[in-house]
This record gives C-alpha cells, structure tokens and sequence, in this order.
C-alpha cells in the first residue's frame, strides 16, 4: 500500500465510523461513548500522519499553490482538533446538542476529505514518484503504530 492508499482507507474508516454515530440516537449512551473513542483516536493517527509526514513531503516538492493547499488543510485539521471535537468531548452523549455538534463535525471532515482526495492526492501523484510514495507509507504505518500504543498505555 502507498502513501495515498493508506490515507484513503483511513478516510473511509472515519467515514463510517462518523456515519454510524450520526444515526444513533440519544438513548444509545454507551455507543456514541465508544465510537467516539475510536473517532478520536483514528482522527489522532491520521492527522499526525499527514501533519508530520505526507503534508510535509508534498509542501517540499510543491509551489506556491501547493503551500496553500498545506496551510488550508491544517487549519481545517485545527478547527477539529481544537474546538469541534473537544466541545464534542464535554458534550452529553444522551443530548440533541450532541447529535447536532456529531452533525458539523461529520460535514467538517467530508468536506476535508473530499479536497484531500480531490486537489491535494492528485497533485501529490503527479510530485512525489513511487518509491517516495512507498517510503511514506512505511513511517506513516510505524507512526500509526506508535501512537496507538501511547493511546492503549493512557487507557491502561
Ligand atoms: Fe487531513
Ligand atoms: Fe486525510
């Protein structure tokens, strides 16, 4: 699997994780507890993945436009980190108010995936060559790894 791959599938993970908490209902305390969890730790691996090595490999051998296109995509990485999902945290999961943040949260995210796999995949396609495209996905997986790890170590 190359670089673009992998993030591909992680984006239809989020994606139907995202889906599935959207469509359960306020009674279901215990589901939207947990697939919030596992949406949160997804959306930890993928963004640092991206933020600390495909991003930055892209932005490198990219152009102006390209340096845009990495500026847009982190502040809308940004804006889930550090407001959409933490609200989304302190928000009671038996709540209308909860269904309506999962709502934005879920828009927010397919909007950033589509310009991903739209703009930005395309025009890594066409800069980074095969063998970088392998290499990335090497540390992108052992990056993945070593997060999930520090995440089951917390919980522990
Ligand atoms: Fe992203
Ligand atoms: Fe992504």
């Amino acid at each position: 699997m190359n670089a673009i791959e992998l993030l591909k599938q992680d984006h239809e993970v989020v994606k139907k994780l995202l889906t599935e908490l959207s469509e359960s209902t306020e009674r279901a305390v215990k589901k939207r507890t947990e697939l919030l969890r596992r949406i949160e730790l997804e959306l930890t691996q993928h963004t640092a993945i991206e933020e600390e090595i495909f991003y930055p490999a892209l932005k490198q051998a990219g152009e102006k436009e390209d340096a845009k296109m990495y500026f847009e995509a982190k502040e809308e990485h940004r804006t889930v980190d550090s407001l959409v999902l933490p609200d989304l945290k302190k928000t009671q999961p038996d709540s209308v108010e909860f269904s309506g943040r999962v709502k934005v949260l879920k828009e927010l995210l397919e909007h950033h995936i589509e310009e991903e796999e739209e703009e930005m995949f395309p025009r890594a396609e066409e800069l980074l060559d095969h063998a970088t495209l392998d290499r990335l996905a090497t540390a992108m997986q052992q990056l993945k790894k070593d997060i999930k790890a520090s995440w089951e170590q917390r919980a522990a």
